[in-house]
């Protein structure tokens, strides 16, 4: 599904504050795959996941998504095959709009112009069963602004949207960082269901080592923008938490 052949990136070439981000990575990620990324700050987890998105050009190499190359696409030419859920809460949602609002933008983020953008009962209540298999009660609170939800309910209605339009791709950068742990719980849990159900190929970054242990088939480590470690799902499942621990010494 991805194929990410030899990419580099450098920040600030040739002056006093370069920085080698990312330094040749080839990464094929299969359909299915639900990749877990961690690594100390500073490793390039999010530069190389900016250049998935495209939000990020990579200085050299390419990238392949579901047979085609995007190396040169910006992000919003990407958003076909692309969904992406930030750290911040904030980020991905209109706050002043309603929670209904949100999910009908979200639903024709990826199609042509022209189309209607009516909210009639059939989407209502589409969406309202979507909401309701989160179990926090949002189902009937449509109407209210997306801004007056909490951090963790927001980033469940995030990772819900961001499966509105058939997406192949879920990027995953901290979701859960600003979350406390039974909202990280309820977000991580909806994204393993959503990524299972909609069998969408999926990378997690994340510094919560419990997570990176229980979620995903597949774990790499990062450092100094490089792969120093790749586990495939069996060798995932035979690692203990404590070997993760260890990998940072
Ligand atoms: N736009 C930019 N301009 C200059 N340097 C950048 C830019 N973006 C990232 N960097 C640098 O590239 C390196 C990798 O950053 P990146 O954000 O990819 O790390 P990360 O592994 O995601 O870290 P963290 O765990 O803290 O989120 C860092 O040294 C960072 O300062
Ligand atoms: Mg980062």
């Amino acid at each position: 599904m991805i194929n990410i052949n030899n990419i580099h990136k450098v920040f600030n070439p040739g002056k006093a504050n370069q920085v080698n981000a990312v330094n040749g990575i080839t990464l094929h990620i299969k359909n299915d795959e639900f990749l877990v990324i961690v690594g100390a700050n500073g490793s390039g987890k999010t530069t190389l996941l900016d250049m998935v998105a495209g939000s990020v050009l990579p200085g050299s190499g390419n990238i392949i998504i579901d047979g085609e190359d995007v190396t040169r696409l910006p992000d919003y030419r990407r958003s076909r095959w692309v969904a992406r859920v930030f750290q911040n809460p904030m980020s991905g949602t209109a706050s002043d709009l309603s929670i209904i609002d949100n999910f009908r933008l979200a639903s024709i983020r990826t199609r042509k112009k022209g189309l209607s953008i009516g909210i009639n009962d059939t989407f209502k209540n589409q969406v309202k069963e979507k909401i309701s298999t989160l179990g926090l009660g949002l189902e009937n609170k449509i109407d209210q602004p997306m801004g007056t939800l909490s951090g963790g309910q927001r980033q469940a209605l995030t990772l819900l949207m961001s499966v509105m339009d058939s997406c192949k791709v879920l990027l995953l950068d901290e979701p859960t960082a600003a979350l406390d742990p039974r909202s990280s719980d309820i977000v991580m849990r909806t994204a393993e269901e959503l990524i299972r159900d909609y069998r969408l190929t999926s990378i997690l970054i994340t510094h919560n080592l419990k997570d990176a242990y229980n979620y995903g088939n597949r774990i790499i480590l990062m450092g100094e923008g490089q792969i120093l470690k790749d586990l495939n799902a069996g060798q995932k499942s035979a690692l203990k938490q404590n070997d993760l621990f260890d990998w940072f010494g």
